[in-house]
């Protein structure tokens, strides 16, 4: 492959191809990498360079690109039917993984709807439970709590429980009416604990509004331990334990979207079954499949199952479909990278893992512009601010997160910052090695764009 066609691959993708997240003039001054293949933890461009996948894909990655395993499993359904539809018609993968899906989350959950992407399994969740509510008497119960800093998708339904302006502001005014509350954040905690010896000190909103709107409450929505779009920000499980409670109190459900956190990613396969956690639906997507094809799942309880029991003339059941609901192929795939993360004590073998990032702290709390080091398991991030005392953030015109984005570009890292958050979510297959060179690239990347 010439230069030649690379400049007008990219010339052609500039011209017709509309990029998520992207303003346009960032386009024009970076065009997009054009990959062209990967291995394992890195990519390839079509000039061969090597860069590595620090955040997964966002996020979906676990176990490496190419993976010998999952790409016989996606060969071998292949031959058989890349697709059918999932009304009228069921197939052995959607079964086998619903199967193992349900053999690996808390009990309590017994039921998987299946659907095509993280948004997907979230909108789901909402309408089974709006619909759930309906059908046993309770219609006032309409509406859900989120959290501030909380992100479910970009749907609108999936839009009107986010608690993040920078996705919602342009269509605020066709949003659901929901009810935000202030959410736990641990970076400037306004009791001034730390997390691992508080006891969710902030939950005073939360608790309060599951009590005043009880009655017109659906259920609650959460981001389990660590609130990603919003810059990797992390809380303790003891928030989730008096959620709860009170939830049980106010008799409303409790909706976890773990999305991007599920598949061992907090060093657990799930949050919900850890802890004696035990929400009335689980949200999966992302690693679900390593990041091979789209998929989503909802899991939920036998109580809002039996509440749809009814025939045709009722409409009680559940009038929801996506096309490519439980494809055979990503169904597939899914159960092979279950299999992975389950046999050999692989999640154990994280530990070591998440050890040896965490060992990098001192080396960047030591730079004057790290706000905080924070990690959850397999997820790390690094607030970049102006003033590390005052944690006065940088002028957000600086693009400080941006800059340290393009830094990674020329070093061989793909990293991709929330605004100032610089954070690691690679491949849960990263090695050790992997690890040291993920993080001391990082660092000079952060050193070359903002000094030291
Ligand atoms: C917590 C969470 N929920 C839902 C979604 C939406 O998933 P998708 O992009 O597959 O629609 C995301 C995506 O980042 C997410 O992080």
């Amino acid at each position: 492959m010439t230069d030649a066609n690379l400049e007008s691959d990219l010339v052609r993708d500039f011209h017709s191809v509309w990029h998520p997240c992207t303003p346009r003039r960032d386009q024009e001054t970076n065009p997009p990498l054009l990959i062209e293949r990967g291995e394992g933890v890195f990519l390839f461009d079509r000039a061969g360079n090597r860069y590595m996948d620090v955040i997964s894909s966002w996020w979906v990655n676990l176990f490496g690109h190419n993976h010998p395993r999952l790409n016989a499993a996606l060969q071998q359904q292949l031959a058989k039917v890349a697709h059918v539809m999932f009304a009228g018609v069921t197939h052995r993968p959607a079964i086998d993984l619903a199967g193992k899906l349900l053999s690996l989350a808390p009990p309590n959950l017994s039921r998987v709807y299946f659907s095509d992407n993280g948004s997907t399994s979230v909108e789901v969740a909402l309408k089974m439970s709006l619909q759930y509510w309906l059908q046993v008497g309770r219609p006032e119960k309409k509406c859900f709590v989120h959290l501030s800093g909380g992100y479910h998708g970009e749907t609108l339904g999936a839009l009107s429980v986010c608690g993040l302006g920078l996705f919602r502001a342009p269509f605020e005014d066709v949003l659901m009416e929901n009810v935000a509350v202030q959410g736990p954040d641990c970076y400037s905690c306004p009791f001034g604990l730390v997390p691992g010896s508080c006891q969710a000190e902030c939950f005073g909103p939360m608790e309060r509004a599951l009590e005043e709107g009880a009655g017109r409450i659906a259920g609650v929505i959460v981001e389990p331990l660590v609130q990603g779009a919003a810059g990797m920000k992390m809380y303790p499980a003891v928030y989730l334990k008096k959620l709860q409670e009170a939830a049980a109190r106010a008799d409303v459900h409790t909706l976890y979207d773990e999305v991007a956190v599920g598949f061992g990613r907090t060093g657990s396969l799930f949050v919900a079954g850890t802890e004696g956690l035990r929400p009335t639906f689980l949200c999966l997507s992302k690693g679900i499949t390593s990041g091979y094809l789209p998929l989503g799942a909802t899991l939920t309880e036998e109580t809002i199952f039996a509440a749809f029991d009814g025939d045709f003339a009722s409409r009680r059941f559940f009038i929801h479909s996506h096309s490519y609901a439980a494809n055979p192929l990503a169904s597939a795939v899914a159960c092979e990278t279950l299999a992975l993360l389950t046999e050999d004590d692989f999640l154990a073998g994280l530990r070591p893992k998440i050890a040896a990032i965490g060992a990098h702290r001192p080396r960047f709390e030591e730079l004057p512009w790290c706000g905080e080091f924070r990690q959850t398991g397999m997820i790390a991030a690094v607030e970049l601010v102006r003033d590390q005392k005052t944690r006065e953030p940088f002028d957000p015109a600086r693009r400080a997160g941006y800059a340290v984005y393009l830094e990674g570009l020329k070093r061989g890292l793909i990293m991709r910052p929330l605004g100032d958050v610089v954070y690691f979510l690679p491949p849960l297959v990263i090695s050790l090695e992997e690890i040291e060179m993920m993080m001391n690239t990082a660092r000079t990347c952060m050193i070359e764009a903002l000094g030291k």
